[in-house]
């Protein structure tokens, strides 16, 4: 009997050890051990200490505390997040595609299964990145044609704006307006007004996608672990959500592609979506299949929708805050553009150069604000290296824009917006390779670099330009912070709204 228990008790501690080892050469060779980050609580990791509401400046502490390259963990899953921008332009251009895949978001992919921004790096997603360049015409001789679109759709702008005369103006709803009436005008190469039906679906579509998949909301579970999704009665809402977001997202684009389609003639592109159903006829395979799906369209006009509305409405919401909080730089930047043309004259992209203070505060304001502060997740394809740091396949790794934006050892006073930053003693732009530009990758880098950097810029540019050469923004209402600190993170930060007045200038 006593033989018996001592068995038992030596078969229990035999396997103890074997399992203590096992976890320990286990842990041993984990290459993550080795790099530094806070320390977090057996199984649950780093979760309970996360500020999901202020992430963006939390990783800002943590890059002053950790260096170059660091890591948390939520629950037993290691997240490696890079934080200087030598070890960011390392993994972003010099590795290949080592870290350019993207982790699964599989609320995202119910939705959009096949898109630019949530796809893993493939020849599939290379494909989309093509065609999506091609149809935005947005480099070479193709951005004349933009820039018809973007000056039309502002005197349809100012049109509205005059029409209201005093009234108070919601910036977040002209800004919206705006930058749906460009979006309606490249995709179906017709103008569209502020109130139309389409650019109404197309900002419903938005907020609907948007919201329902929100990272850092409870749903941010099912992504994390897809198993959940059998258990829909613990995440009611989100099931909810996900289901209204999934069929107006498809009413959208069903109805698009339908309208489209039923008078398209392929000698004649009107917009984007013409385009994208002459790919989809010519790009055939080797045995004739089309490669081009109804679900790529949907992806290619979705990120189309999506990436730009988001991104460009959030940085014309700064605008006004920045011209609001600050009048002497409204005040320097219209005697800018009175400087340089007469009222009636049209300003264009070309005109850019003659306009080195607009220029250098659009910069300032696009670094200051760094609106998707850790870029997009990137995840690893194959075992590799950042900063001498070995990163196993499939980690997802984070690039902190933020904290390069915002370093301290490279930009003096970092929270405050100095619309003069970019300009050298002679008052002209820095050169590209000045370390206050370099630091800057707010549009990211490399091969998953934002593809619509270009066409973002110049619509911010002549919006800008022409709400200064015509009007006054005058405040109607409170004034809110402007910190971007405490601006709350979803993938984007989020300025809050303000509502103005625009008096005409004379
Ligand atoms: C102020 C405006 C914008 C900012 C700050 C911005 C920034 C970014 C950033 C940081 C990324 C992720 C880079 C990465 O993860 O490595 C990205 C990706 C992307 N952006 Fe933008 N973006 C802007 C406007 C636009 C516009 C106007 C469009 C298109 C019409 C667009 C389309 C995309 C797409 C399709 C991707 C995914 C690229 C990929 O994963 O391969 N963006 N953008």
């Amino acid at each position: 009997m006593l033989n018996m228990e001592l068995d038992v008790t030596q078969i229990l501690l035999a396997t103890a050890g074997l399992l203590l080892t096992y976890f320990l050469i286990g842990w041993l060779k984990d290459p993550i051990r080795k790099i530094p980050g806070p320390p977090g609580l057996p199984i649950l990791g780093n979760v309970l200490h996360l500020d999901t509401e202020n992430l963006h400046h939390q990783f800002f502490g943590f890059a002053r505390q950790y260096g170059a390259v660091m890591k948390i963990r939520i629950f037993t899953v290691p997240v490696v997040i890079i934080n200087s921008k030598e070890a960011c332009l390392e993994a972003l251009t010099k590795t290949g595609t080592d870290f350019q895949g993207r982790p699964p978001l599989k609320r995202l992919l119910e939705i959009v299964p096949k898109d630019i921004v949530f796809q893993n790096v493939t020849e599939e997603q290379v494909m989309m990145r093509r065609i999506f360049y091609k149809a935005m015409k947005a480099y070479g001789p193709g951005i004349g044609h933009l820039e018809n679109i973007m000056q039309e759709t502002l005197r349809d702008m100012v049109d509205s704006i005059d029409q209201k005369g005093n009234q108070a103006i919601d910036t977040v709803n002209l800004s919206v307006g705006y930058v749906c009436c460009v979006i309606a005008a490249m995709l179906f190469g017709e103008k569209h007004s502020y109130d139309s039906e389409v650019c109404r679906r197309m900002n419903q579509v938005n907020e609907e996608l948007v919201a329902a998949t929100d990272p850092f909301t409870s749903g941010g579970a099912l992504d994390a672990v897809p198993f959940l999704f059998q258990f829909k009665f613990l995440f009611r809402e989100s099931h909810k959500m996900l289901n209204s977001a999934t069929k107006t997202v498809n009413d959208f684009i069903n109805m698009t592609l339908q309208e489209v389609k039923a008078c398209h003639d392929p000698n004649q592109k009107r917009g984007c979506v013409d385009y994208f159903l002459e790919v989809q006829r010519q790009e055939l395979s080797e045995d004739g299949a089309t490669l081009i799906s109804d679900d790529h369209l949907k992806g290619l006009l979705l990120d189309f929708i999506t990436a730009g509305l988001e991104t460009s409405r959030r940085s014309l919401s700064q605008i006004f805050l920045d011209l609001l909080h600050d009048p002497a730089l409204q005040k320097k930047l219209q005697a800018e553009v009175d400087s340089q043309f007469e009222p009636a004259h049209t300003i264009t992209l070309k005109d850019r150069e003659k306009l080195p203070q607009v220029e250098s505060y659009l910069l300032e304001h696009f670094r200051y604000l760094t609106q998707i502060p850790l870029m997009v997740p990137h995840m690893t394809i194959r075992d590799t290296k950042v900063a001498g740091y070995k990163v196993p396949a499939n980690t997802v790794v984070i690039m902190n824009s933020f904290y390069t934006a915002h370093d301290p050892d490279v930009y003096d006073e970092p929270f405050k917006v100095k619309a003069e930053r970019f300009l050298d003693e002679n008052g002209q732009l820095v050169d590209r390779d000045h370390p206050y530009r370099e630091n800057f990758l707010g549009f990211g880098a490399g091969r998953r670099a934002c593809p619509g950097e270009v066409l973002a810029k110049s619509r911010i540019f002549l919006f800008l330009v022409n709400i200064l050469q015509k009007y006054t923004v005058e405040l109607a209402g409170e004034l809110p912070d402007r910190d971007v600190r405490k601006y709350p993170m979803s993938i984007l930060l989020a300025p809050p709204s303000v509502k103005v007045r625009f008096v005409r200038r004379q």
